[in-house]
């Protein structure tokens, strides 16, 4: 028999306090693969402890990294020694995280066998223009028993323009590149904090990768890469999270741990809404909720457009605006996943296509509710502490593959959230 994990949320309470946020979880990810592309030993700091990471753990273990320590959010790995290129997903886990193997693996051996890449089910997600800017570097790519294999005599330097600024892809070109002959450039490339992240620990470990006016890297390529200590970014999509619970509930909640340059959109938002943020200091952001708080539009871009996952968090928080807001969904198809689960907690909510839109409610129900994705899960939780009543959000591993602790958190907070374990049938 299998367990199955709940979230029990009484709502009601407003949240008051401190918090601090975790390290990224869009971070930490590609760091791993960064890791491997260096072959030799290096640290991260400030590591958020959530399931995706343990995943991905098991999985390069498997591969023969060394796991050298992961204490008090520092993962050392040991990258030295021989490495599989054939990826196998040992666990059985859909992980969306390993697509920068593809890109660490190529620069470092010249070949990679990947099982289907797996992740949030929040729309198609192809990898074609991952695969696109990598065959340009000279890398013969086949799809063979479900497997992705990518194989290159030597990596060459070339101009790449990716015709959207994907996030993975842009990672993925940034590690191949990194170790190929000569320089590459990258146009159209994602801005995404986590990106100059991974650029941020690559030039430490050797990398020479620069910005290029507009939107694009320059990569010079380089014989080998050499350890480095890492301290990751906070989690700009917890901060979020954490800032939209604290609105929704009408409380007031200092979230330290942030860089307030990487959350403006929703910063902005917010404050749209009625809602006060301040900034405080180089890492920290004061919200205070408002009752009557208003409506308002969302359209989801790239960065530093409004981040498509903190839409479903922010959707929640509309359902219970003052008006009708209308959300547009244009990263991925499929991300309105909770919508029909906070239609059962009485939101009014409809969608066509890539829009929803929301007529404000006067207060949810409580209801037993199910998580089918990462972000969707959380918007769950927040419309949760609003409710009347005592919410149950099933299925919440899905939660725990991107927040660490998440019921701690919003516990110290003051919230009434508690973790069950139930017998599934
Ligand atoms: C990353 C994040 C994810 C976030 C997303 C957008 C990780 C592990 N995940 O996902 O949390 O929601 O960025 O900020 O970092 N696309 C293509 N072809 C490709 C690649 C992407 O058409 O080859 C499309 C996707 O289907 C999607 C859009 O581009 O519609 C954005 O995808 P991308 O930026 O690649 O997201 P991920 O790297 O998968």
């Amino acid at each position: 028999m299998t367990t199955e994990q709940s979230f029990l949320i009484e709502g009601g309470n407003s949240l008051h306090g401190s918090v601090r946020c975790s390290g990224a979880k869009n971070s930490i990810l590609p760091l791993v693969a960064a890791a491997i592309a260096v072959r030799d030993v290096v640290s991260f700091q400030n590591v958020p402890d959530i399931s995706d990471l343990q995943s991905l753990l098991t999985l390069i273990q498997a591969m023969g990294v060394k796991v050298v320590s992961f204490i008090d959010g520092e993962l050392v790995l040991d990258t030295r020694g021989p490495i599989e290129t054939h990826v196998e997903n040992t666990n059985g886990y859909s992980l969306r995280g390993t697509q920068t193997l593809v890109g660490a693996l190529l620069g470092r051996e010249h070949r990679a066998m990947l099982p289907s890449l797996g992740g949030c089910s929040i729309g198609a997600r192809p990898i074609d223009l991952h695969i696109k800017g990598l065959r340009a570097m000279g890398t013969q790519f086949e799809w063979k028993d479900g497997y992705l294999i990518g194989q290159a005599t030597a990596l060459k330097a070339c101009d790449v323009y990716l015709d959207f600024p994907s996030v993975g892809a842009t990672e993925n070109l940034l590690l191949a590149a990194a170790l190929a002959e000569g320089t590459t450039r990258v146009f159209n490339a994602a801005q995404e904090p986590e990106v100059y992240d991974l650029i941020s620990f690559l030039n430490k470990a050797g990398a020479r990768i620069v910005p290029v006016f507009p939107f694009g890297f320059r990569i010079e390529g380089v014989a080998q890469l050499h350890g480095a200590s890492h301290r990751i970014i906070g989690d700009r999509i917890e901060a979020s999270t954490l800032m939209v619970a604290t609105a929704i509930t009408q409380g007031e909640v200092t979230i330290t741990g942030i860089d307030a340059r990487h959350i403006w959109s929703i910063i902005a938002k917010l404050r749209e809404t009625g809602a006060m943020v301040e900034v405080e200091g180089d890492d920290a952001v004061v919200v205070k909720g408002v009752p009557e708080y208003r409506s308002t539009d969302i359209r989801t871009l790239t960065f530093p457009g409004y981040a498509t996952d903190a839409q479903p968090p922010m959707t929640a928080y509309l359902t219970l605006a003052r008006g009708n807001s209308v959300v547009v969904e244009s990263i991925f198809e499929n991300r309105f996943g909770a919508i029909l689960e906070l239609e059962r907690m009485g939101a009014r909510i409809k969608v066509s296509e890539e829009t929803a839109i929301i007529e404000g409610v006067e207060s949810l129900n409580s209801a037993t509710v199910q998580a089918k994705d990462l972000r969707g899960g959380a918007a769950l939780v927040l419309a949760g502490l609003a409710a009347h009543g005592t919410t149950t959000v099933k299925s919440i591993q899905h939660i725990d593959r991107g927040y660490e602790a998440l019921e701690s958190k919003l516990f110290q907070l003051g919230a009434h959230v508690t973790r069950v374990t139930q017998p599934e049938a």
